[in-house]
């Protein structure tokens, strides 16, 4: 099933999220729901936050990229749900790299994070993982990981781009946009 997915400005992105526990109510139907969801809006990524509810769970497919138009790289792509994710490291020299967000529709920004994460999560079969991920597979993964802190790629854009965007961003809070999903407003 496809959700509508919170837009910026709605208060839910900015709200705590909780662990889940394993027998979380009907926790494979909103995981397919996320896919679907994340697929139909064209994401690489999509957080719990986005579609309503404060909990810690993201997923990520950036199997999407494939071979013929992948000008990122990352020494692995991957198609995952991340539960109750803890970022135990970032490494590496930061770089800069042009982010989007299904909640904020046509507003993309350079974003500066480390190339390398080691997360621990929970996947699909509540399974413990530790793993290190690195490139564009790293950078939706911190992405996805910053919604479940409250945190939008637009709060670490530098000043200057931060202004330049105020007028659209105020816009989308108003409900005034062409996202070819559905979105709800605060
Ligand atoms: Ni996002």
């Amino acid at each position: 099933m496809i959700l509508p997915i919170y837009a910026f400005g709605h208060p839910i992105l900015r709200k705590e999220t909780e662990e889940i526990e394993d027998d979380y109510p009907e926790l494979k139907k909103l995981l397919d729901d996320m896919f679907e969801t994340m697929y139909h809006s064209k994401g690489m990524g999509l957080a719990a936050p986005q579609i309503g509810r404060n909990i810690r769970i993201f997923v990520v497919d950036t199997l999407q990229l494939d071979a013929d138009d992948r000008d990122e790289t990352a020494s692995e792509f991957i198609k995952e749900v991340f539960i109750n994710p803890i970022v135990i490291e970032e490494s590496g020299d930061k770089w800069e790299y042009e982010e989007g967000c299904l909640s904020i529709p046509d507003v993309r920004g350079n974003v500066i994070r480390p190339p390398q994460i080691r997360i621990e999560y929970y996947n699909s079969d509540f399974k413990l993982i530790d793993k290190v991920f690195d490139g564009i597979t790293a950078r939706v993964i911190q992405h996805e990981y910053d919604h479940l802190e409250g945190i939008l790629f637009v709060d670490l854009l530098k000043p200057l781009k931060k202004r330049f965007l105020k007028k659209r961003l105020d816009k989308i809070q108003k409900g005034i946009t062409d996202a070819s999903y559905r979105l709800i407003f605060k």
